[in-house]
């Protein structure tokens, strides 16, 4: 399918008496945009942080999708862009586009909250991933060798071997939790690992991650957000910490180390504001958004047992099933940016200084795009396309170690599990517009049908894993004759 062409247009012509018409629905809720267009019920009754928005974002979006596909969120003071098309077009354009509000905190904390920050010396800066340009690009360059396929080869026999040690402590349980249990300290300790960061209270590292999330996307109560403050200072000192006692051994590896070694070359790009921000982003940035991709896909793929029986019976599926598992439930849901200059998205006439959501989750179920996009098909040649890794300059840096995971995770679990079902569950998360996963993910099994007991050495297979997947993939589909006819000596008709 080709990509379709995004509506957006600069510069601004559009005012909002020029909007087409079902942009502006007369069944609106008494608010108005600033932009001056009457607010649509729909619009004023988005909540990103409320139970529909968290269960399924593609189908809370749903009606945006269709009739309004760029609308003035009231309750957020947010422009929040769905379809596939614009959202892409936003990342493309990074200058138009800045993603300098990409880490601010969503909800604006109170006074309380701010002092227990400054008690801490907190001092988040930019680091990359809300960094301007020309900043940005050359901070990326240097930073991004340890990120390549090649480089992140050595890495693939320590999350085997990882994935195999956990999965080993509960085999012959019958039942586990698989986020408690497994995916969030495996991820967390691939993240130290890649990181460079020695030995650390992973329990605590957690905490401060979740609340590092709730910080920069949630909606905390007032009561709540002195909490939050607390752990995301002590969050804040404990990396100072981390990176100090790293400065101690800047030849060890690590992605950090790397960095604390290019600083005495560039000193101007690799700050130490940069390295402090870094160290505290990096570890959330690397650990969360895996755990929670791997818990939506295993998630994703038993509800689906066709699909997981597929899997078990053709490792090389994996890879496949893997982006088609980032597009249809993608761990992070929304990312973000501020207009630059005045543009028009969707008919929308946004002001420069707006600020956008624009929602990944529902731009990877956008019929424009993806066919019968909620689907859930391993094969589906474009799944690549999703946008769940951001797009452009600021696409995500560590994609190729999440697919490296990833695909170890589905290996592991497709072989010495192959018999593993959903428990019966509601699935909760944390309320936030962007990092999404369940909680809990209970599975079960009968652990007297391990393939293991009868073929010990099962638990040392493992298919190469695929890091770069081509845009369009090309995945055989079985297909079933249904009737054969004799058209002639040499020719059949199927
Ligand atoms: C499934 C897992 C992951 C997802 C869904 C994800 C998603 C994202 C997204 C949406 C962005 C912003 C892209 C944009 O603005 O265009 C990003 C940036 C980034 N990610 Fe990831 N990420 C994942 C795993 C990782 C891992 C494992 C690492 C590190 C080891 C990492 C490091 C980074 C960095 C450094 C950036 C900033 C890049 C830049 O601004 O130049 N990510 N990621």
């Amino acid at each position: 399918m080709t990509e379709p062409a995004a509506a957006m247009t600069s510069p601004p012509q559009a005012t909002a008496t020029s909007s087409p018409a079902g942009r502006c629905p007369v069944d609106h809720a008494g608010q108005t945009a600033p932009n001056g267009c009457p607010v649509s019920a729909g619009a004023a009754a988005f909540d990103p942080f409320g139970d529909g928005y968290q269960q399924s974002p593609p189908d809370y979006l749903r009606w945006a999708r269709a009739q309004e596909p760029t609308f003035w969120s009231p309750q957020l003071g947010y422009w929040v862009v769905t379809r596939y098309s614009s959202v892409k077009a936003i990342f493309r354009d990074h200058r138009r586009f800045s993603p300098a509000i990409a880490l601010e905190k969503i909800t604006p904390t109170g006074p309380e909250a701010n002092a227990v920050l400054a008690q801490y010396g907190y001092a988040m800066n930019r680091t990359l991933v809300n960094e301007d340009e020309p900043a940005h690009m050359a901070r990326r360059r240097l930073l991004i060798e340890p990120f390549t396929p090649e480089a992140l080869a050595h890495h693939e026999p320590m999350v085997r071997c990882l994935v195999h040690q956990y999965l080993d402590r509960f085999i012959a349980d019958g039942r586990a939790d698989l986020v408690d249990q497994m995916l969030w300290e495996v991820t967390l300790t691939v993240a130290l690992h890649f990181l460079g960061v020695p030995e650390e209270d992973m329990g605590r590292l957690r905490q401060y991650a979740i609340a590092h999330t709730v910080n920069t996307w949630g909606r905390p109560r007032p009561d709540e957000q002195v909490a939050v403050a607390h752990a995301v200072g002590n969050f804040w000192q404990l990396a100072g910490e981390i990176l100090a006692k790293m400065r101690r051994n800047p030849e060890a590896p690590g992605w950090m180390q790397f960095g604390i070694r290019l600083q005495a070359q560039h000193p101007e790009v690799v700050t130490d504001s940069y390295l402090h921000s870094m160290m505290m982003a990096g570890i959330v940035a690397a650990h969360e958004t895996t755990a929670n991709a791997t818990a939506n896909a295993m998630k994703l793929l038993l509800q689906h047992p066709r699909a997981w029986a597929e899997l078990c019976a053709d490792p090389a599926l994996i890879p496949g099933a893997v982006e088609e598992c980032l597009r249809h439930n993608g761990s992070v849901a929304a990312w973000r940016r501020l207009a630059t200059e005045d543009v028009v998205i969707d008919g929308q006439a946004i002001a420069a200084g707006s600020k956008l959501l624009i929602v990944m989750a529902s731009a990877n179920h956008d019929e424009a795009m993806f066919n019968d996009p909620d689907l859930f098909d391993i094969r589906r040649d474009n799944a690549g396309e999703h946008l769940t890794f951001g797009y452009g300059a600021h696409q995500c840096m560590g994609k190729h170690l999440a697919r490296l995971e990833m695909q170890v995770f589905l290996q592991a679990f497709t072989q010495r599990l192959p018999h593993l079902t959903l428990t019966e569950q509601r699935f909760s998360y944390v309320a936030n517009t962007s990092f999404r996963g369940p909680e809990h993910l209970w599975v079960q099994w009968d652990p007297a049908r391990n393939p293991e007991r009868s073929n010990p050495q099962l638990r040392q297979a493992g298919q190469p894993v695929q890091l770069a997947p081509p845009a369009t993939l090309v995945v055989p589909r079985p297909l079933v004759v249904r009737q054969r006819r004799q058209l002639s000596p040499d020719v059949v008709a199927l």
